[in-house]
């Protein structure tokens, strides 16, 4: 069901990579609720092809973008004005990459080089997309960008890695950046800390499928699926949340604010069942 909240505006979709996107969602979603975009990745995302569809589908430009070049970035925000005729209404930051991730480096075995890429591409990205919004005043009056990120930033979580530093740094620019943007020209900065999602980034963390089923067992709600965070993107994007922002806003079906449920519980208790002798007494030898 659709109920036009988006109409008439325009925004600029960066990371839908393939239909397991979350951005590719959120894309979708926008374009049903009466938007127009442009979608922007790496030049490497788009050889990958599948944006194509979604482009030509959504009739959504892509222009090509590595989150870390401000060169880059400066392009995608005055060819999406000039294509719109005019300043976007929202932005939408999905993207994600730790090298050290990828490459198996553990968090008490980072390589450094590898740490500063994970930063630049995860975070530092934002502030750099926001500073170029606001130098090109690319976004209207009463605008709203949207950043991705994991509840990690706060707690620790096996296998995370330096992501959670980097999230950690996403979180504190949507803050920092969104009084600044807030104060002179009305543009809101949030982020959404969203549950463990099957998508090509979500599928690099450790144990992912360990995760979604432990974060589903802990969430009265169950684990928040790509399409409802593209609903809650819809919202955060519309003007029903005009006074929103400087928030990091949990989408997480109640998981940030749980400490042990009965279902998690039970899994943990059956966990150890073999390794209890006859009395139930657990052995960690
Ligand atoms: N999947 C999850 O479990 C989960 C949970 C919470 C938050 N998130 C966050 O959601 C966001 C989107 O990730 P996703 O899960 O949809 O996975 P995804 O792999 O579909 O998206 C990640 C995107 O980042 C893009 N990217 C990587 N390096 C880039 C660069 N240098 N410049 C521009 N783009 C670059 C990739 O091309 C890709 O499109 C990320 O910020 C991720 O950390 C994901």
């Amino acid at each position: 069901m659709t109920h036009n909240l988006l109409k008439g505006k325009r925004g600029i979709i960066f990371g839908a990579l393939n239909s397991e996107s979350i951005a590719w969602k959120v894309a979708e979603r926008c374009v049903a609720e009466g938007a127009q975009i442009t979608l922007s990745n790496t030049p490497m995302a788009l050889r990958m092809g599948e944006l194509n569809e979604l482009s030509e589908r959504l009739n959504a430009p892509i222009i090509p973008a590595d989150a870390t070049s401000v060169e880059d970035l400066e392009r995608v925000f005055a060819e999406s004005v000039q294509h719109f005729g005019g300043p976007v209404d929202f932005v939408l930051h999905s993207i994600g990459m730790s090298p050290n991730v990828r490459k198996g480096r553990t968090y008490d075995d980072l390589d450094y080089g590898y740490l500063q890429k994970t930063l630049d591409i995860s975070a530092i990205s934002f502030h750099k997309m926001l500073q170029v919004a606001k130098k090109q005043d690319a976004i209207a009056e009463g605008g709203s960008v949207v950043a991705l990120t994991y509840v990690a930033a706060q707690r620790t979580f096996f296998g995370y890695n330096d992501m959670a530093d980097a999230k950690s740094m996403l979180e504190s620019i949507a803050r920092g950046f969104g009084y600044i943007y807030g104060r002179e020209k009305g543009v809101r900065v949030n982020t959404i800390s969203q549950s463990p999602t099957p998508t090509t980034a979500g599928k690099g963390i450790k144990e992912m499928e360990n995760l979604m089923d432990f974060a589903g067992k802990m969430s009265p709600l169950g684990n928040a699926s790509a399409d409802e965070c593209a609903d809650y993107c819809v919202m955060l994007f519309s003007d029903f949340t005009r006074k929103v922002t400087m928030q990091n806003l949990y989408h997480d079906g109640g998981f940030s604010s749980m400490g042990m449920s009965l279902r998690a519980m039970n899994q943990y208790a059956k966990d150890l069942a073999p390794y209890e002798d006859e009395e139930g007494k657990v052995i960690y030898g």
